[in-house]
């Protein structure tokens, strides 16, 4: 079917924001006329031209009478270069119908938009199939439930340890799989690490050496007794991309300032018994517009995520290793007795990256009783 090729074509070129448009959803757009293609876009980037307004410049005067086909519902805020929301350049395009591929579940759209555009006049054909969705599943989640989409990732030997007892992780895995990791930070727009990961390893948390330029990327670090090194790479990059660090409420006035002086934003959190409460940290992340945050590691931050039911996605990446037990665990004490009470993952997809392979799985259960696994 004609419309299935076109919304295809459209998915392919949203699929060429991924690394590069968090905090904003992946869009593409295809207007047809009489048969022909005449104008395509894509969103690259939060704060650029919507895939519509680029599809529909490149079609100019042949946009009149003819087919837009878009993978999410259009905006109905201003978001061109010209001040205008999509649902008022599609009309003034001369566009007859608008093919999309989902709604948008952002409560501002979420329908409305599409009521626009009828009452402008158009046709408008709406799909929600659930590739739309699955293409966008960062951006259906964090839309439903105001939280950024947990993306846990680790790098573990085949017994499941991510370090040697003294710290030593340099490197686990190849340099294909650890590519692989620069375009998973780039693909979630927050990258959060634990302060003993910051400490064992002075991450930069940067996405580098990708083809296009990736998302701007926050860093996080779970710190309660504001640990965090002044001259560590983090902080001493903080001007480049920002540094946010949870910590408790109670610590040391002095080094708050030092850190807050060099450009990191320092968050006092809620704990109980020295931890602090994931759950706040999730909200505040949401409160800042972030979509996404990749979780690194190491072994204890994995498992106060894994321990909450906060996680939404989990990738690993097997190296054809051994450390041995005394080696550092991917996941801390989860302290359970029996097998059933596990958490349980489903895989999704196996992928191998030069001699390591990688493992994507999905939760069959999270905290809030919605599992975002479409289709
Ligand atoms: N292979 C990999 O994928 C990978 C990835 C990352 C790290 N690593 C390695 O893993 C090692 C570090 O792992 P790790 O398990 O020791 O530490 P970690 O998770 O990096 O950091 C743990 C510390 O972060 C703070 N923290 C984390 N979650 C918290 C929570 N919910 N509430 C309060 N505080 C929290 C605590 O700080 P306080 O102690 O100050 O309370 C805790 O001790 C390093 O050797 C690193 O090289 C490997
Ligand atoms: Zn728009």
């Amino acid at each position: 079917m004609l419309r299935d090729r076109y919304m295809e074509r459209a998915r392919e070129l949203a699929e060429r924001g991924r690394y590069s448009v968090a905090p904003n959803p992946l869009v593409g757009a295809v207007v047809v006329r009489d048969g022909e293609v005449v104008g395509e876009g894509w969103h690259v980037r939060a704060g650029r031209d919507h895939a519509e307004t680029i599809a529909l410049q490149k079609a100019g005067a042949a946009a009149r009478d003819a087919t837009m086909y878009v993978t999410l519902e259009p905006c109905n805020y201003r978001s061109n270069s010209s001040g205008e929301s999509c649902t008022e350049a599609i009309p003034r395009s001369g566009i007859r119908k608008v093919v999309v591929g989902h709604l948008d579940p952002n409560p501002k759209m979420n329908g409305r938009s599409i009521g626009m555009l009828k009452e402008a006049g158009l046709e408008v054909e709406l799909l929600n199939s659930p590739e739309f969705e699955r293409q966008n599943e960062q951006w259906f989640w964090t839309q439903r439930v105001g939280r950024p989409f947990v993306h846990l990732k680790l790098a573990a030997t085949l017994d499941g340890r991510i370090a040697t007892a003294n710290g030593d992780s340099k490197w686990v895995t190849g340099e294909e799989a650890r590519r692989k990791a620069h375009l998973l930070r780039a693909e979630a727009g927050a990258v959060l690490v634990g302060v003993n990961t910051v400490i064992a390893d002075d991450p930069l948390l940067i996405p580098r050496d990708l083809p296009q330029e990736p998302s701007r990327v926050t860093r996080v670090v779970l710190d309660p007794q504001l640990r965090t090194p002044i001259e560590s790479h983090l902080v001493q990059t903080a001007g480049e991309a920002a540094v946010l660090i949870f910590t408790n409420a109670t610590t040391d006035k002095d080094r708050r300032r030092k850190l807050e002086a060099s450009g990191v934003e320092i968050i006092a959190t809620p704990n109980s018994a020295g931890r602090l409460d994931l759950s706040f940290i999730l909200d505040e992340l949401g409160r800042k517009g972030i979509s996404g945050v990749l979780i690194e590691g190491g072994g204890e931050t994995a498992r106060g995520f894994v321990r909450g039911g906060l996680v939404n996605k989990l990738t690993i990446f097997y190296a054809p290793k051994l450390l041995g037990s005394e080696g550092i665990p991917m996941i801390g004490s989860l302290s359970l007795e029996k097998m059933a009470d596990a958490p349980r993952f489903s895989v999704s997809n196996v992928e191998r990256f030069g001699e390591d392979v990688a493992i994507t799985l999905y939760p069959s259960k999270i905290k809030e009783g919605y599992v975002h696994r479409v289709g």
